[in-house]
């Protein structure tokens, strides 16, 4: 029997939407306020998507605490209460979130061994959200 087991978590951040392709005025009206040469802030919702067959003795997917200290360190520990703008990853990267979703999965990829891990969603507003699942490369 496979399941899926999908858990949120809540950060914040701040970003500003700027390309260095771009002239300030290309930036301004492709971001709009977004462009905001100070930023603004976030509460994202991340949701970690994994499957798996269901465990016969412990019935689970995987482990919520394994799946929890996961997140908390490679993820919650690095982006929560920071300026997305200033971390490594985004030097070339423009922090939208479809690009953190993108980079979230992969982190999640490439380190979490407990179960296969089919999406990563992140409600940046109440208005809208993303999801990626992998698959194709993002320009980096
Ligand atoms: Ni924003």
């Amino acid at each position: 029997m496979k399941a899926h087991l999908t858990r949120r978590y809540l950060f914040s951040a701040s970003h500003r939407l700027h390309s260095d392709d771009m002239s300030d005025e290309e930036n301004a009206a492709t971001y709009g306020k977004c462009n905001n040469p100070y930023g603004h802030g976030h509460n994202y919702v991340l949701g970690v998507t994994v499957s798996g067959p269901v465990d016969e003795k412990t019935g689970m997917v995987c482990n919520l605490v394994d799946l929890d200290g996961f997140v908390q360190v490679a993820i919650l520990d690095r982006f929560d209460r920071q300026n997305l703008n200033m971390l490594p990853e985004f030097t070339e990267v423009v922090p939208t979130t479809e690009n953190l979703s993108s980079m979230i999965y992969d982190i999640l990829q490439r380190g979490f061994t407990h179960a296969h891990l089919e999406t990563v969603g992140i409600e940046e507003t109440m208005m809208n959200s993303f999801e990626y699942a992998g698959g194709s490369e993002i320009r980096r």
